[in-house]
């Protein structure tokens, strides 16, 4: 399959064309796959309601365009590369044929426990092959998976089952993370006493080997090997479900974002093939966990359907020391790197002679995403890793678009540190003032939205269709609003400035302020809470808890509320900073002013602009005062 621009010139007539003519050049990209049944029409489209259709009338299965057609191909074609935790125990090299047949039979053992097309599987697991494996197999029977990172507790993850009525959870007995093993049993096990839509439990042991399955658990090892080796792809619609993403907003619990087959295909084969100008033979590395969109789209879906040969990794950057990756990259000459920002920043400040004891010569390109990189980083990721010789790709997208809409492809466009660059092919991003004009000088910041459907785009949120208008179509009208700040330079390109709404992005991580304000307050002796973003140095933004409690609360309490938010949504939602307060600043209406909290945490405070609105100014000269 070649799918991919291979020049500047080509890349400025692909995008006129994807512009000019966007059926007509996403009709002729999606030849390229294969379709049980062709389409009839390419895009059915309004963004009021909203509805987005992509390749109507067509019929596919996309583990068939993922797996078949690379074992018909090639069958000893390594698909993944899987490199354990501990570099001491053994890695597996896993082919196309081998995956398709442990697709299959992961597939015939869900339907044996009554999974059918539409069923909602979640998925809890760890980095192993059989994580990648659940997820194909689901795919191939038309069950729509819905993976939670496992990093999240036992409450987000059952909050997440009941949301989408999950019939099925795979997930393991624990997971290894460096130098620890998590105990997952005790999470999932925990979750599943409020999720009785669950009927069972596939589970692979994976720590402990002779792990005793429970009431409704089934083991892998049991169930899954003893299957056939083939499994008939189930006949799909181009707009039938593929799988349920839950990702946080600024308001409400975690929303499902939900991606269906054909568009998801397409334009996560294509993006992947062009902003990492991926060759057959090469091979790439995406350092995401599959808990997140990254690893969907850019460890199973988009290099399996490009035949690309990956790597896959269950480890932590910094086991067993700050070399890891580079001796992963060195071990299996990895051509493309995909990772985030903070792992960046994190590895830099241990120093260049953990990079400098790899051989990284046959590195290419070099790709970000997650979060805003900042300048320093970059040139650190160009110079030390990249040796100057490699492109740096900053990719920006959301969970929500599917795949990467903005970014350099290769080496191949101009880049400039701390800017994502120019569109993609078939993306039309315009920033706009608060009114919804569009700006159009160069440098001046506005909102980032997206004025054409693209293939890969979100279709609802799951259950409540209302929601998805709401938080993405209503603020511009025929718009998709992202929800991020931006602006351009005078060539176009495009530079994040970051959420312009209440989400904060840690480590490349979502939350919404609402929903960490929520774990927070369950501790009993808190009364109210605010939680804004602030710098930090690693993360990108760090979380400062403004807390209201009780009287005479100190560091006992804090470590409460910090095992309070573990408990709430997982470790990775945990505060770095908690200060206790007697009161919040708010205006007359009793909205917090998260603004003025904002620049008490990054330290801006003498420059709090107009107060008058607020309620009891001397709270604010209390928080100033008391800042941490
Ligand atoms: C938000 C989406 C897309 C996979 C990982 C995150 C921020 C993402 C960049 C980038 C600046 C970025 C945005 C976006 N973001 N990539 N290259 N430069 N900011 O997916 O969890 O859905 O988060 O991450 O703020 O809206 P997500």
């Amino acid at each position: 399959m070649d799918i991919r621009i291979k020049s500047f010139e080509e890349y400025k007539a692909a995008y006129e064309r994807s512009v000019s003519k966007p059926e007509k050049f996403w009709g002729d990209m999606a030849q390229e796959f294969i379709w049980k049944k062709p389409f009839d029409q390419v895009l059915d489209w309004e963004f009021e309601s909203p509805s987005v259709k992509w390749f109507q009338g067509g019929q596919l299965n996309i583990t068939e365009n993922a797996l078949d057609r690379w074992v018909s191909e090639d069958p000893n074609r390594v698909a993944f590369y899987w490199e354990p935790n501990d570099p001491k125990e053994n890695a597996r090299e896993i082919s196309y044929k081998e995956l398709h047949q442990e697709v299959c039979k992961a597939a015939n053992a869900l339907k044996a426990q009554g999974i059918e097309k539409g069923d909602v599987v979640c998925i809890y697991m760890p980095m192993i092959p059989e994580l990648v494996v659940s997820v194909l197999a689901c795919a191939r029977i038309g069950a729509i998976h819905s993976v939670v990172f496992a990093g999240f507790s036992a409450k987000s993850l059952a909050d997440r089952i009941q949301d989408a009525s999950a019939k099925m959870l795979i997930t393991t007995d624990a997971a290894k993370r460096g130098a620890k093993n998590i105990d997952l049993h005790a999470i999932w096990s925990e979750a599943l006493r409020s999720c009785p839509s669950l009927e069972s439990v596939l589970v692979k042991a994976w720590v402990n080997k002779d792990y005793q399955p429970g009431q409704k658990e089934w083991l892998w090892d049991e169930l899954v090997s003893k299957q056939d080796v083939d499994c008939p792809a189930e006949v799909m619609n181009s707009e039938d479900e593929l799988f349920i993403l839950y990702t946080s907003g600024s308001t409400g619990k975690p929303k499902g974002v939900v991606h269906t087959c054909a568009g998801y295909m397409l334009y996560t084969a294509f993006s992947f093939q062009n902003v990492f100008q991926y060759q057959a033979g090469q091979v790439y590395w995406c350092t995401a966990d599959v808990g997140w969109i990254t690893g969907h789209s850019y460890i199973i879906y988009g290099p399996l359907l490009s035949g690309a040969t990956s790597v896959m990794f269950e480890g932590v950057p910094s086991y067993p020391d700050a070399g890891r990756f580079w001796q992963v990259c060195d071990k299996y000459q990895v051509n493309a790197f995909y990772t985030a920002p903070t792992a960046i920043r994190s590895l830099m400040a241990c120093g260049d002679d953990f990079v400098n004891h790899a051989d990284l010569s046959s590195l290419k390109v070099l790709g970000t995403v997650g979060e805003p990189i900042n300048e320093e980083a970059w040139h650190w990721y160009h110079k030390v890793v990249g040796k100057e010789k490699c492109a740096v790709v900053d990719t920006w997208w959301q969970t929500e678009t599917g795949g990467i809409m903005i970014s350099g492809l290769g080496d191949l466009s101009p880049s400039k540190p701390s800017y994502a660059g120019l569109p993609l092919p078939g993306i039309q991003p315009v920033i706009l003032d608060k009114d919804g004009q569009e700006v159009t000088e160069a440098h001046v910041e506005g909102l980032l939205a997206i004025k054409f459907p693209w293939p890969s785009m979100l279709r609802t949120t799951w259950g409540d269709h209302e929601r998805c208008r709401q938080v993405y179509f209503s603020a511009f009208k025929n718009h998709y609003f992202t929800g991020d700040g931006a602006k351009k330079d005078d060539q176009g390109l495009i530079r994040i400035i970051g959420r312009v709404d209440d989400v904060i992005n840690v480590s490349g991580h979502r939350f919404g302020t609402a929903e960490i304000e929520n774990a927070i307050n369950a501790h009993p002796k808190v009364v109210e809470s605010a939680v804004v973003g602030y710098p930090h140095d690693i993360k990108g933004q760090g979380i400062y808890a403004f807390v209201i409690g009780e009287s005479g609360l100190g560091e006992e309490q804090k470590a409460e509320i910090l095992s309070v938010v573990n408990k709430e949504i997982g470790p990775i939602a945990k505060p770095d900073k908690i200060q206790f307060v007697s009161g919040l600043p708010k205006t007359r209406s009793g909205k917090i002013m998260r603004r003025i909290l904002r620049k008490i945490a990054d330290g801006t405070a003498h420059e709090l602009g107009d107060v008058s609105t607020l309620l009891d100014p001397e709270v604010v000269a209390e928080i100033r005062d008391n800042a941490l």
